[in-house]
């Protein structure tokens, strides 16, 4: 049986950090199998149509990322065979500081000062204490979780809001549909690390934005489709919103054509803000996959019916 390694980038890189870590389990690019029949487990990012169907006994898919809808509603992939994602990886830590860059911007008037400058204005403006900005963060999850965790260590004040019930020290947790919308009314900074699922795809459509204060500086770095591009951009060029920093977009690459990359209010980031990390990756895949075949509970088995 093979475990087999099908990356975006870097491929014979996870092979030998596989290979390191594990000398007792066959490990090969999936290129290089002679039979896919063979292969009972495979890391992957590569999901091109048809890609697993020629893996006819495929155990496991440990996807090499957090965001899985990409391997959901496929008729390439059984649903008896096991979906794994990353749970942190090194993730979570560059998660918050991206967080932290668009509270920055704000408290210090990073964007003014950008915008000045191609005027030549020297302008000096006061910056606003942590705690004087409300900060909203969607999903706290692995991601979410610790960057809501970590905006309230650093002392903003900090509503998150998920699913289902949390308690994260100094954050106020909030959960549930019902809840979204008097919170927005109330978010200076709105930062989105939600999944792509049926229920998150538009959610912060043209009404949901619009309840956002006048000022309000929105972040997304879950996924592109659960936030109406359009409608932003409307909301930045009336004024509504002071600016946003959005690192996913409903098409990527963004195509160069599109209106958001010449919009002086946003920040445009390249689906970079945070990287999965190949040897923290690998150690907990090996780690998952000794507890899957020992039939033992995994973190990070993905819920096909929530769609994450
Ligand atoms: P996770 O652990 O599964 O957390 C997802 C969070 O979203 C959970 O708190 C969940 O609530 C909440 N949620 C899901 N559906 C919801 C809904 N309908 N209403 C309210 N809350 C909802 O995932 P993660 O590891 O934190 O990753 C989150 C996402 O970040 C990924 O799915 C991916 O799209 C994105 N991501 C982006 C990058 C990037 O570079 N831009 C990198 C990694 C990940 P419960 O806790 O109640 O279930
Ligand atoms: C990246 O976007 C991921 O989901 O890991």
């Amino acid at each position: 049986m093979i475990f087999a390694v099908a990356a975006t980038t870097q491929t014979r890189k996870w092979v030998e950090a596989f290979r390191s870590r594990a000398p007792d389990l066959r490990v090969d690019a999936l290129e290089d199998v002679p039979n896919p029949g063979d292969v009972a487990w495979i890391a992957t990012w590569e999901t091109a149509p048809g890609r697993f169907a020629p893996l006819t006994n495929l155990r496991a898919v440990f996807a090499m990322g957090a965001g899985v809808e990409k391997f959901l509603g496929r008729d390439d992939l059984r649903d008896d065979v096991a979906l794994i994602r990353l749970n942190d990886a090194g993730m979570a830590v560059q998660m918050a500081d991206y967080a932290l860059y668009a509270a920055l911007t704000v408290l210090r008037n990073f964007d003014h000062y950008d915008r000045d400058k191609a005027g030549f204005t020297w302008r000096p403006l006061r910056p606003r204490s942590p705690s004087s900005l409300r900060v909203t963060v969607l999903g706290l999850g692995t991601l979410g979780g610790f960057v809501a965790a970590r905006l309230a260590e650093r002392g903003y004040t900090v509503s998150g809001w998920s699913r289902s019930e949390k308690q994260i020290p100094n954050v106020r947790a909030v959960h549930g549909a019902d809840s979204l919308d008097r919170l927005l009314a109330e978010t200076e900074l709105l930062i989105s690390i939600l999944p792509s699922t049926p229920e998150t795809r538009n959610l912060l459509d043209a009404r949901r934005l619009a309840l956002l204060p006048r000022g309000a500086y929105v972040v997304n770095a879950g996924r592109g489709d659960q936030l109406d591009l359009d409608a932003l951009l409307n909301l930045l060029d009336n004024g509504h919103l002071r600016g946003a920093q959005l690192d996913v977009f409903p098409t990527e690459p963004l195509p160069a054509t599109h209106p958001a990359w010449e919009n002086p209010a946003l920040r445009i980031t390249p689906h970079a803000a945070a990287f999965t990390l190949i040897d923290e990756a690998v150690e907990q895949m090996l780690d998952k996959l000794a507890r899957f075949e020992r039939g033992e509970k995994v973190e990070g088995l993905v819920d096909r019916t929530r769609c994450y």
